[in-house]
């Protein structure tokens, strides 16, 4: 594997992206906890950071476990500090050193240069700039504004970069990249998602004892149910998944999830509390009340049901490795705008032990690996849907009457993405039961009823968010067909805020 240190860059999570589309595993762990060198780390990789190595207080590890013994690439700022660490200069730089620039020398003997092209493209963001090398330390590449854009330390497989080859905007960051993991590291290109489901398998299978009972909450969604999927091959009917029925999911997902998970084999019961959940909630109508009500019933209803499992000593959870980057980064965990309910707090109260078998998957690789689990598209492909569900799309109150109007609307609303074909290019989609009335005319009858507002996002990773540009025949055809067929709906209207400074939810 590779090592990432994190020097807190924000684009350290897209170099562990681009080393994993090369088939190669690699962690990020903060400068802070730098791993001791193994036989499994095959190569290093310093991120940038928003520090400056010229400010005395900024992050300036001993590397000398990696320099020398295993390859090491400095980039942007590990670069800066590798350099100054050797005795050279970084100066503040008096030139913009922002956005693009183009290779103007590159010394073609360095196996990091292999394949790059004179004038390539390359993404710079710097305040800082390498002034004068150590003695040993060489030049491999330059820019038309920078000299030293890249360096190899002489006699010792360590190299510095300038740019940032892991942003789409370097041209051929990714062929520097292979140049440093595959040709310099030595790695072999073989961590597929197959390869992932046998070792973890056979992980899981060496962690969680012969006779051990392992519990999951299932929630219809990727992550979960890929972490089923993976469990079940693991230990069979040892693994007891529990599905609970909040109320407050979309149309028929209850009936329709279940009877998938049966198809596919899990041992999954599914567990109505959809009354509990209702009792919970009423006369509640702030937000935050609204979600801790729900994460408490949650609680109280899975546990009630994991002790039914006798001889239960395993929790297995969905979390996926950016919350784990979340959690262990150097700028620590991010601030809480809405708090989203997990089972925290479970395994401590039941005395149970965590499992997780995607911590140190992206989304994308969770996708790959249900696929190649046979996962069915359905399930693989759907949109991210909040644990509180429809609870925080209904503003204010939350009654089954309320629930029941708007499942109906929300269906019609995805049932004609997927028709017109726009569902897989939507991040998520929803419709939202505002607390007004207003007034319409049918017929020759006034109305006076609810109104929805639909939300659709193109997204990442739903930090920010887009509106998405739904053709307007579209909007047309899914607002006539919600006021016809959804009787106490007669206005429809379409959600154009972006995240930030909106979110997407409306709560
Ligand atoms: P916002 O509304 O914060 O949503 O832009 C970002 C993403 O998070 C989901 N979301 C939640 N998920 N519990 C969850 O499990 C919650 O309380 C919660 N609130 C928002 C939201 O659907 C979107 O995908």
């Amino acid at each position: 594997q590779i090592l990432i240190l994190d020097f807190g860059s924000q684009y350290t999570q897209l170099i562990a992206r681009r080393i994993r589309e090369l088939n190669v595993y690699c962690e990020i762990h903060p400068y802070t906890h730098a791993p001791a060198l193994t036989e499994d780390i095959r190569g290093v990789v310093l991120s940038g950071s928003p520090c400056s190595v010229r400010d005395p207080d900024s992050p300036n590890p001993d590397l000398s476990q990696y320099l020398g013994h295993v390859p090491v690439l400095g980039v942007c700022y590990g670069a800066q500090l590798l350099a100054q660490q050797g005795g050279g200069e970084v100066l503040p730089a008096t030139i913009r050193e922002y956005g693009r620039a183009r290779i103007s020398h590159l010394d073609r003997s360095s196996p990091l240069m292999r394949e790059l092209s004179l004038e390539s493209q390359v993404w710079m963001s710097h305040g800082d700039t390498i002034q004068t090398l150590p003695p040993g330390y060489e030049i491999i590449a330059s820019t038309h504004e920078v000299d030293v854009a890249a360096y190899h330390i002489a006699g010792q497989p360590t190299y510095g970069i300038q740019f940032h080859p892991e942003v789409t905007h370097s041209t051929q960051g990714k062929t520097l990249m292979r140049n440093f993991v595959v040709d310099i590291c030595g790695c072999d290109q073989s961590w597929t998602p197959e390869h992932f489901v046998s070792s973890m398998v056979a992980a899981l299978q060496h962690t969680i004892g012969e006779t051990d009972q392992v519990i999951l909450g299932l929630s219809g969604g990727v992550d979960s149910s890929v972490a089923a999927l993976l469990l079940h091959e693991a230990i069979g009917p040892r693994l007891h998944g529990i599905f609970v029925d909040n109320g407050l999911l979309r149309k028929d997902e209850y009936e329709g999830v279940l009877q998938a998970y049966e198809v596919l084999g899990l041992n999954v019961r599914g567990v109505d509390a959809s009354q509990e959940f209702y009792s919970a909630l009423a006369g509640l109508s702030d937000p935050e009340l609204k979600r801790k009500a729900i994460g408490r019933t949650f609680i109280e209803v899975f546990e009630r049901e994991a002790k039914k499992v006798e001889g239960a000593t395993w929790l297995a959870q969905g979390t996926i490795y950016p919350d784990v980057i979340e959690s262990v980064s150097v700028k620590g965990p991010a601030v809480t705008i809405k708090s989203h309910h997990n089972v925290g707090g479970l395994p401590e109260l039941m005395n149970l032990k965590v499992v997780e078998p995607l911590r140190m998957l992206f989304k994308d690789e969770v996708r790959e690996v249900g696929a190649a689990l046979n996962l069915p598209p359905d399930i693989l492909n759907r949109h991210p849907f909040p644990g509180p569900g429809l609870a925080i799309r209904i503003l204010g109150d939350i009654t089954p009457q309320k629930v029941l109007l708007l499942q109906k609307a929300d269906a019609i609303f995805i049932d004609s993405l997927r028709e017109y074909g726009l569902y897989d290019k939507i991040w998520q989609a929803g419709v939202m039961l505002l607390p007004i009335q207003s007034v319409g005319v049918m017929g020759d009858e006034r109305t006076y009823e609810q109104v929805v507002a639909l939300r659709a996002v193109t997204s990442v990773d739903g930090m920010t968010a887009d509106w998405a540009h739904l053709p307007y025949d579209f909007l047309a055809h899914v607002s006539n067909k919600i006021i016809n067929q959804v009787r106490g709906i007669n206005r429809v209207v379409y959600d154009i805020s972006s995240k930030p400074p909106a979110t997407i939810e409306w709560e």
